[in-house]
């Protein structure tokens, strides 16, 4: 069998992963894609609906952190490409819950990376281990500074953003020290269909729908390089396919918001397709008390992953969000089903004795 066809993609079942799933399983039909996803309160089978009966789909819930069961998986569907996206992702979560953030992104990372070194025993050829991380590994910006670059020095300062920075150092070390062939990515924020509404878009677009408050961290002033998720997802098979082994690429839109902004034009968009008068639901924007170690901004120089694999972002930040809010206008039972935890209980019942 030709080589990287065996692909496991970790976190599948989230926001992103979900949509990496999808492209992978509807564009390489001669591929088996293996999706491993613990289902959190994060994961949601729901996301893939449509791609659940592909011949070339198979899930596996189990936990990265369980090596055991990594290296059974490995030996079981003879991987030859992992897309790493399993992770704790909400930083107000990690502000609140830190020892869980370093079980799954360090020690599930590292768990995966051994399981890969021991079951490819050396033999790397057409082989990768492509670990999917983010832009605040690189800590924050002035408001008139430069943009990150993959040279710029690793500063996380959330336990999220650190935990993510320890296991990109796992990730090369294990290139480093055994040879293993990896690539890492960091990306600026996503936006886009099926993400979990405690996340500043999704979240808003269901409070605005409710009525409910809108909290504006501090004075909304942050800023955030917003990407569309597909963008990212296309991002991402660029680079698990013509990607150069231990390199690391850079995805960003060239898309600054401060967040204040970026509610407005929300608010907006949702009161005009809710059809209310513009600007009718922003009396709701509500200014709380800041998030601890609040990073001022991020904003990523992607020009490396243009110019040497020719990948950059298809969509204009107004159609993606004007999409974005059809969507989940559209899907409310998705948002009235995760915000009810009815979802959680489901599979909890069809897993529980897996
Ligand atoms: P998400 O929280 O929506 O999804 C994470 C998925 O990982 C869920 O399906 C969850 O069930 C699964 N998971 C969590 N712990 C697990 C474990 N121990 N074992 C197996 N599965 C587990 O996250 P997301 O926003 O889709 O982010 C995906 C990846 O991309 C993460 O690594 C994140 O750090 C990175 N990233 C996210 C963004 C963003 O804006 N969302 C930007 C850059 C990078
Ligand atoms: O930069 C990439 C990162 O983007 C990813 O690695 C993370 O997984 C992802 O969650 C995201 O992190 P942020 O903290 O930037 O995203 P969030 O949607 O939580 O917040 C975006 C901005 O909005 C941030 O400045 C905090 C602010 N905010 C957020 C929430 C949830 C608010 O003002 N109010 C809110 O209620």
């Amino acid at each position: 069998m030709a080589a990287k066809r065996n692909i496991l993609i970790t976190g599948g079942a989230g926001f992103i992963g979900s949509h990496v799933v999808r492209l992978f399983v509807n564009n390489y039909p001669d591929y088996r894609i293996v999706n491993l996803d613990k289902l959190t309160y994060a994961g949601n089978l729901e996301n893939l609906k449509d791609v659940e009966s592909a011949p070339n789909y198979t899930f596996i819930r189990a936990d990265i952190c369980d090596y055991e069961r990594m290296i059974a998986v490995f030996r079981e569907y003879e991987i030859d490409g992992v897309i790493h996206l399993a992770a704790e992702s909400h930083v107000d979560r990690s502000i609140k819950e830190p020892f869980t953030f370093a079980r799954t992104n360090v020690m599930g990372t590292l768990s995966l990376l051994q399981a890969a070194k021991e079951c490819w025993a050396g033999d790397y050829e057409g082989k990768l281990f492509y670990h999917i991380s983010t832009d605040e590994v690189y800590g924050a910006l002035d408001f008139n500074e430069e943009l990150f670059t993959e040279q710029t020095k690793y500063a996380p300062h959330s336990p999220y953003s650190a935990s993510k920075a320890s296991s990109d150092h796992f990730v090369r070390a294990y290139h480093d020290t055994y040879g293993v062939p990896t690539i890492v990515t960091n990306c600026s924020n996503n936006y886009g269909p099926y993400q979990f509404p405690e996340k500043l878009i999704p979240l808003f677009i269901n409070n605005i729908r409710k009525g409910r408050p809108l909290p504006v961290y501090g004075k909304g002033e942050n800023v955030r390089d917003w990407l569309y998720v597909e963008d990212h997802a296309r991002a991402i098979d660029t680079i698990f396919h013509k990607g150069k082994v231990a390199e690391t690429y850079n995805i960003g839109g060239f898309n600054e918001w401060r967040n204040i902004d970026l509610v407005k034009v929300l608010v907006r968009t949702v009161d005009r397709q809710l059809g209310n008068e513009e600007g009718y639901s922003l009396p709701l924007i509500t200014y709380v008390s800041d998030r601890l170690g609040h990073d001022a901004r991020y904003a990523i120089d992607s020009s490396k992953l243009k110019s040497e694999l020719g990948w950059e972002p298809s969509l204009q930040f107004e159609e993606g969000i004007e999409k974005t809010v059809r969507w989940y206008l559209e899907n409310e039972a998705w948002l009235d089903n995760i915000t009810s935890g009815a979802y959680e209980r489901y599979y909890e019942e069809q897993y529980s004795n897996r």
